[in-house]
């Protein structure tokens, strides 16, 4: 395929990583800290739902534009014919393998967050007041568990840019 075919497929592959990634760390670091200060928990959590479900159609269809040009970058990167080579190859799938995991697990988690606690979490404030200060006891467990399937979310973004980093320097 042309130079020019694998240019595109890549930076396909870099904008979705972009989107997808930095919008979670914005979310993390700016957004949701921004509301907490703010806004009462019930409007808090409120809005915040409200931009998840705009978001939620935008992170999909990364998941699926990194997963067909990630599998077309692999078909890029390696030379399968040459068999000269085979240390470097090994060292390429390990550090793909990693990505792969990293990857299937953030898929998991945005699932968890989206489909299981983001929805629960949802339903559980909707008759509430917004002007309460503080959640109802019965509401922190869910809250808690969203809040650290936010931050491991956060913490696997920052490590696949990692790995990405590590396969482009052929660690
Ligand atoms: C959140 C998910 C992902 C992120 C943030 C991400 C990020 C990146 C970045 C920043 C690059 C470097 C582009 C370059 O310098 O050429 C890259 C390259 C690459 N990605 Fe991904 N990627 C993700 C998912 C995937 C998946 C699911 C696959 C495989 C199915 C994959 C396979 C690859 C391959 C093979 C390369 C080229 C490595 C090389 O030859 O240097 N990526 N990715």
């Amino acid at each position: 395929m042309s130079e020019f075919i694998w240019l595109i497929i890549r930076w396909i592959h870099v904008i979705a990583a972009v989107i997808w990634v930095g919008g979670n760390l914005t979310l993390a670091m700016v957004i949701v800290p921004y509301f907490r200060q703010n806004l009462p928990p019930v409007q808090r959590i409120n809005i915040l739902t409200q931009i998840g479900k705009r978001f939620e159609p935008i992170v999909w269809g990364c998941v699926v534009v990194l997963l067909f040009t990630g599998i077309a970058n692999i078909f890029q990167s390696i030379d399968f014919s040459s068999t000269g080579e085979s240390a470097v190859i090994s060292t390429f799938m390990r550090t793909l393998f990693i990505k792969l995991v990293l990857f299937i697990a953030l898929v998991i988690l945005t699932a968890l967050h989206s489909f299981v606690y983001g929805p629960k979490l949802a339903s559980a404030i909707e008759s509430l007041d917004e002007t309460l200060d503080e959640l109802p006891d019965e509401i922190k467990p869910i809250r808690k568990k969203m809040s650290i399937v936010s931050s491991l979310m956060g913490v696997i973004s920052i490590l696949i840019l990692l790995v990405a980093v590590a396969l482009r320097m052929g660690l």
